[in-house]
């Protein structure tokens, strides 16, 4: 790509909508809208604190990452049978496609119904249901990633990794999310040690609200393949060397990061700083329906915040995201033709 540069910045929100991309951060609890929460509590008898759609929505103003959790957990009890989860993440997948996003690696926490005494078996079938549907009605590849919950214990986690292998067909990977401060990754090094015996994948939310130790012991501990944010990462320069070399991926949640006040404004956001430290950064929505909007909108709002993006980073972040998405190479490869193609024909209308 040669004159990305020469892109006049009015082009740059359509071509950050239309080019391929895939989604490697996206929580599928955290794509249930307000209106999808109210029908099915409807449908499931199940009685709400809020008395409508708009006062659940006035709710959704946050001071940190705790304060979100509280309201996001409260808001998932709503899902009960395996047509609920089915529901929740094909509307998600419509969002996607809408977005031009071609592939997407969900993160599910079964703890978060298992322990309402929802069987896994519906959680998993449901969303593996709906992936199947993505795939053959949108052209929208999923792929499953479950998550433990690391306020919870490492037994615990153990005994829904148990619960969860007689599906072991439809996940790809575990993934490490909920409360972040005060449960270091190395609670979990057991677990994901097993983990990884199994073939699984693995990931783990680290330096979003806590230190770069966490970050550290992600990668040496845990063994993980991506780092979710990663953001406090700065604060480390040779964390920094160290994720540049390896090209560990980080998948970068914008609007997630400004609604949890982990930065002030989206305008002092460190993409661009991770960028320019030749990271492999990636852009997420994380709890789209919370957080103000799905991939699009994220990119959009954060090019336009961050003057010192153009099309250039553009186009190295939608590759990065399919470069770190754990596809197999030619379908990686692929992905990448197809947005040369986009970026080509965009350039050609712009002359
Ligand atoms: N679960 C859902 N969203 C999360 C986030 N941003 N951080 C940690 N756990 C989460
Ligand atoms: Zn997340």
């Amino acid at each position: 790509m040669t004159d990305l540069d020469t892109l006049p910045r009015t082009r740059l929100p359509a071509l950050l909508r239309a080019m391929p991309k895939a989604e490697l951060h996206i929580h599928i609890e955290g794509s249930l809208e307000p209106e999808l929460i109210f029908e099915l509590a409807r449908r499931n008898g199940v009685a709400l604190a809020y008395p409508s759609v708009e006062a659940l929505r006035a709710a959704y103003a946050f001071s940190d990452l705790q304060s979100f959790l509280d309201i996001y957990y409260a808001g998932a009890s709503v899902l009960r049978n395996e047509d609920d989860f089915f529901d929740m993440a094909m509307a998600y997948f419509r969002r996607a496609a809408a977005d031009h996003v071609v592939h997407a690696e969900l993160f599910f926490d079964p703890q978060t119904h298992t322990d309402r005494g929802v069987p896994i078996a519906s959680v998993i079938r449901g969303l593996a249901r709906a992936c199947a549907a993505a795939e053959r009605d949108l052209g929208v590849s999923g792929r499953l990633i479950l998550c433990f919950l690391r306020h919870l214990s490492e037994e615990a986690a153990f005994a829904t990794l148990e619960a969860a292998l007689p599906h072991r067909e439809h996940f790809i990977g575990v993934g490490l999310d909920s409360s972040e401060r005060g449960h270091p990754p190395e609670k979990f090094a057991r677990v994901f040690a097993r983990c990884r015996e199994l073939g699984l994948h693995r990931v783990a939310h680290a330096g979003e609200e806590g230190p770069p130790a966490y970050v550290w012991s992600a990668l040496d501990v845990l063994k993980v393949e991506r780092i979710d944010h990663g953001v406090r990462s700065v604060e480390d320069p040779a964390l920094m060397r160290r994720l540049a070399d390896e090209r560990v991926p980080l998948t970068v949640c914008p609007l997630s990061n400004v609604k949890l006040c982990v930065f002030d404004a989206l305008s002092k956001h460190n993409l661009g700083a991770l960028l320019d430290a030749g990271l492999c950064a990636t852009v997420n929505s994380d709890d789209p329906a919370y957080f103000g909007g799905y991939l699009n909108q994220n990119f959009v709002e954060t090019f336009e915040a961050l003057p010192a993006l153009g099309a250039r980073h553009a186009y190295q972040l939608a590759r990065n995201s399919f470069e770190a998405s754990f596809a197999a190479p030619a379908q990686k490869a692929a992905w990448i033709d197809r947005l040369d193609a986009s970026f080509k024909t965009a350039l050609a209308a712009a002359d």
